[in-house]
């Protein structure tokens, strides 16, 4: 069965709880702990003094339960005597205030000091429990870059400079790349290059965009060390907990992936955007992505309310089931959540649990219990893949590149224009494959770009040869914009995917909040307008004036659409309805309908039921069902296919 886990916070506990917790967790079902997160300041009270014995105790308890390790290298959060000795640890903000212990993560990722110390505990870590039983995986620190991806002390100002040194080889070739002829930034020596600190005016953003590649760089350096040291002690899998979500852009996943043995990911709603169950599966869809299609695990989600947003929404009913089952629709095999029990201390202390402050006679128990039940249910899911016949291009780098401090309007986010996309295709009923740029697109029969706004020649050409021999591609304004150094591709946008879309835009007009402009088919577009020229193109949509607003172009054996305008989801989804040849039936409202391998999860997000038109065999109901499956409102069915 798809694995049900949690983090388990035991330092919190006296061990009367340990033993009362091992009883309820096998009632749950739980089969994946992760203990030793925030383990260190217990682990190393002062320093180089270790004391294992609750840990050992717990994992021993845990083991006696049959219950599998998620072994965390306790790393995440540094001691007091750490930061007492060592203040040159603590990170510093871009301007030059140091972030000082009291919360957690208080340390720069390019520290030497930092380093030696948590490799030090690895060792200790990976050398007593490397060869445990019950050991499953291996947690490295936690969710790295969180809260500290972005620091400017003088450590990480060294860094930054070797980096940039390994980069460009010659200062001569950081100024070209860099521009620095703009503002007299010119650099005659490595040594005079600063990470780039609140300034005045707006700094310049390409050393911003190679500053952000840096400080992903450091944390997946530090990664790749605590992972090294495992390594001599273990040959279990390692991974640390991915941050897939809204409000984390600092790490780029792709050049992660290929150093986890198993793409794990934290997810919780965000009821800060405007539709964050779509947002969950378009999270859940780049996990897999990042995973190469394989299964993946969801290393922590919440019960209900999370502690961290301003407004804090538990889960209504039936809600906690629909999202935990959205995720292995989309190619989870496990799902855990932080945490086991709510805290009764500490700055999280109101955030939900598996356990909630009630005890365990409460609602949120009795839906742990009945997930653990569903999730018994789908045994048969486990390992087989989500097949998508559709990409959609995502690249942090775009995010980066796009969400800069001078912009041609700041209503323009990368993740916005995403998300658009995104949903536009899902009330679409497509599942979409989210791959990074540059991939091989042969296999798709259809693939969006939304706002690729930062594209290497040869990411554009995987796009281009793509549609030349046969492929159907939609792009969206603002993308092509600029090389990887941020310089503006010249003769006109959107550079990279001019001749591809067979259009010249001379400049870009975009359209102040609550503005709009019609179109002929009496929709608005709002955000964004373009002048707009075609050389080969054909205008599929126009504004109410007859000037393009969506284009259409043949080029070799396929074709390219263009999107260069803000449009609502029911315009875009009828855009790429047409783009893609899309020629399946839409979900009923508020349903969402997934393949995974044969089975077909329908999840009816809404309050009525739903008929979907199947037959075979339903796994949560035990039922055989023929010609079609009842979906009760709020409820979830997942049909193994027969034809
Ligand atoms: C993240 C962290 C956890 C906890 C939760 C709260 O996922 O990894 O330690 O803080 O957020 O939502």
């Amino acid at each position: 069965m798809p694995r049900l886990g949690c983090d388990y916070n035991f330092e919190q506990w006296p061990p009367e709880v340990w033993v009362e917790d091992m009883a309820l967790m096998r009632r749950a079902g739980v089969g994946l702990v992760a203990v030793n997160v925030f383990g260190w300041s217990e682990l190393e009270a002062r320093p180089g003094e270790y004391d294992f014995t609750a840990l050992d105790r717990v994992v021993e308890l845990l083991h006696e339960a049959g219950i599998k390790l998620n072994l965390g290298t306790g790393t995440a959060s540094a001691p007091p005597w750490l930061t007492r000795r060592h203040p040159e640890v603590l990170p510093v903000t871009a301007d030059g205030t140091t972030r000082f212990p009291g919360g957690r993560q208080a340390w720069c990722p390019s520290s030497p000091v930092f380093r030696e110390h948590a490799l030090r505990l690895v060792e200790q870590v990976a050398a007593r429990y490397g060869n445990h039983p019950a050991l499953d995986l291996w947690h490295v620190s936690n969710e790295l870059g969180c809260h500290n991806a972005l620091c400017y002390c003088e450590a990480s100002a060294a860094a930054f400079r070797g980096w940039l040194e390994q980069r460009y080889g010659t200062v001569e070739a950081l100024n070209k790349a860099w521009g620095t002829a703009f503002w007299s930034q010119r650099y005659a020596a490595f040594d005079e290059i600063q990470p780039p600190r609140a300034a005045l005016s707006v700094r310049n953003p390409a050393q911003l965009v190679d500053f952000q590649r840096f400080s992903s760089d450091a944390l997946l350096d530090h990664y790749r060390a605590e992972a090294q040291v495992i390594r001599r002690h273990s040959a279990i899998p390692i991974t640390t907990n991915f941050m897939v979500t809204a409000h984390i852009r600092n790490q780029d996943y792709w050049s992660w992936a290929a150093d986890m043995d198993v793409i794990a990911n934290d997810h919780y709603l965000d009821h800060r955007l405007p539709d964050p169950v779509a947002e969950l599966s378009f999270a859940a869809d780049l996990t897999r992505g990042l995973a190469g299609g394989r299964p993946w695990m969801l290393m922590e989600t919440s019960t209900g309310a999370v502690n961290w947003q301003p407004y804090n929404l538990a889960k209504e009913p039936g809600q906690l089931l629909r999202n935990a089952l959205t995720h292995v629709a989309r190619g989870a095999d496990a799902i855990c959540f932080f945490q086991w029990r709510a805290s009764a201390q500490g700055a999280e202390k109101f955030h939900s649990a598996m356990i909630p402050h009630a005890g365990a006679d409460s609602a949120v128990w009795r839906d742990v219990l009945e997930l653990s039940a569903t999730l018994g249910k789908l045994g048969e899911v486990d390992g087989t893949t989500v097949a998508a016949d559709i990409a959609l291009v995502f690249s942090w780098e775009s995010w980066w590149a796009t969400d800069t401090e001078a912009r041609p309007s700041q209503d323009l986010r990368y993740l916005d224009q995403v998300h658009a996309a995104y949903r536009a295709l899902r009330e679409l009923g497509v599942t979409a494959d989210i791959v990074a740029p540059g991939t091989d697109l042969s296999r798709y029969r259809a693939v969006v770009v939304p706002c690729l706004h930062m594209v290497s020649d040869q990411e554009a050409a995987a796009v281009t040869n793509y549609v030349e021999s046969g492929g159907r591609a939609v792009i969206t304004f603002y993308s092509g914009i600029v090389d990887p150094d941020d310089r503006v591709r010249l003769g006109g946008y959107p550079g990279a995917f001019r001749e591809l879309l067979g259009v010249v835009s001379e400049e870009f007009a975009p359209l102040l909040p609550g503005a709009s402009v019609p179109l002929a088919d009496g929709g608005e577009a709002t955000l964004w307008t373009e002048r707009l020229r075609l050389t080969t193109a054909t205008t599929e949509l126009a504004y109410a004036d007859g000037r393009p607003a969506v284009t259409r172009n043949e080029f070799g054996a396929g074709e390219a659409w263009y999107v260069s305008t803000g449009l609502d989801t029911p315009a875009l989804r009828d855009v790429f309805e047409r783009a893609t040849a899309h020629s399946g039936a839409e979900p009923a409202p508020d349903t969402e309908v997934v393949r995974r391998g044969p089975f077909v999860f329908v999840i009816n997000h809404g309050s009525k039921d739903i008929d979907h038109p199947i037959t075979g065999h339903e796994l949560v109901t035990g039922q055989t069902v023929t010609g079609s499956v009842t979906v009760p409102g709020g409820t979830v069915r997942v049909v193994r296919e027969e034809a």
